[in-house]
């Protein structure tokens, strides 16, 4: 729908700063921020729909941000080199103030997965770009992103979800191998060698439960919808892996409500775990991908049903609630959930893409 697709561009527009980050939302109290993880699939969504000078500055933000924390990396792995215990603050953060600052509060940063995403986004920045040079820009970042994932991917931290700090998830591991197998295409000599192999090896062998589909995190043999990630975008599996496979037919059948969204997991409670656009945009992706148009086209539909008449997309809806009554002490607490989401606009905008058949 036209009127969707530049509805979604200018709601991102107007949701960048002058320095490049996105903010998460504009309305809602808790996503005055812009995380890597976010920001990325915004910059990505720019970037498939020929937006590249706004998904250029996003990275140039990063870029500029990242390398602020060259010695608190290199403290890091220096403290791990003499096994001390590494304190929470030793952490990067998984979310920064518009203008790049790190917030002094209790939010959860230890969180993986966005540096995996940024780093796969910022080489198909350069891929659509087709800009070797932006690459030597990016360079530093990148170098201290490595070194960061290099030395912590094994080390539990909270999910994409912000959740379960003392878990090792699934949907992380992929982020991570995704994003070093991106920079290794570029500049092999980067990461080290055998470093993906070993992630997604200990993947395959701990993340697998007994019916042969993903795991949320090991040692929990629910599905996350987040575990579409291992296919698309980051190729942990291919997306005809048996394993694949039999995890999308579990998301199907456990996560996604019937002609409507897909839930994040059957046990969210988050504003009574609603149905999220994004993660339906994924798992339209997923449907492209497997020749299966006219369900991605079912999904695109309810996507573009769930907007305002404005044109801004939430984060979940709450029509069918999986724990309705945990709703309330969210309200209380936060305000309404958020609209506009960014990440939603995007996805929305990477899936009509997608079905228009010009990624
Ligand atoms: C979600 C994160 C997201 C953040 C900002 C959180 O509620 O769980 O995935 O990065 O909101 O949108």
């Amino acid at each position: 729908m036209t009127h969707l697709h530049d509805a979604s561009i200018r709601i991102i527009r107007a949701g960048q700063a002058s320095g490049g980050g996105y903010v998460a939302s504009p309305t809602f109290s808790q996503y005055g921020y812009s995380w890597l993880r976010d920001g990325t699939w915004i910059a990505y969504a720019m970037d498939v729909v020929g937006q590249h000078d706004s998904a250029r500055r996003f990275y140039e933000w990063v870029g500029r941000t990242l390398s602020n924390y060259q010695a608190h990396v290199a403290d890091l792995v220096a403290k791990l080199g003499r096994g001390e215990t590494l304190l929470e603050s030793d952490y990067l953060p998984t979310r920064f103030t518009l203008d790049g600052a790190q917030e002094a509060d209790e939010w959860p940063n230890f969180q993986l997965d966005g540096y995996g995403t940024w780093l796969w986004g910022a080489v198909e920045h350069i891929r659509l770009t087709d800009a070797p040079d932006f690459w030597q820009k990016l360079r530093p970042a990148i170098t201290l992103t490595v070194a960061y994932l290099n030395a912590l991917w094994q080390s539990p931290n909270y999910d994409c979800w912000e959740e379960h700090r003392d878990q090792i998830h699934m949907s992380t591991l992929a982020a991570i191998y995704g994003g070093l197998k991106a920079v290794q295409q570029i500049e092999p000599m980067l990461v080290p060698n055998q470093l993906p192999h070993h992630i997604r090896t200990y993947a395959l062998q701990h993340g697998i439960a007994s019916e042969g589909h993903f795991m949320k995190y090991l040692g929990n043999a629910e599905v996350d919808a987040n575990l579409l990630w291992t296919a698309l975008p980051y190729g942990l599996v291919d997306i005809h892996d048996p394993i694949f496979t039999k995890t999308l037919a579990k998301i199907e059948r456990d996560l996604h409500y019937p002609d409507g969204g897909v839930y994040r997991y059957r046990a969210d409670v988050y504003y009574g775990g609603g149905e999220w656009l994004l993660l339906a945009a994924w798992l339209g992706w997923a449907y492209v991908e497997l020749g299966r148009r006219s369900e991605a086209q079912q999904i695109l539909h309810w996507i573009e049903a769930q907007a305002y008449p404005t044109g801004e997309m939430p984060e979940q809806v709450s029509e069918h609630l999986l724990a309705a009554s945990h709703y309330p002490g969210w309200v209380e607490r936060w305000g309404t959930s958020a609209c506009p989401l960014l990440w939603s606009h995007a996805m929305y905008l990477i899936l009509e893409t997608l079905l228009k058949g010009t990624v």
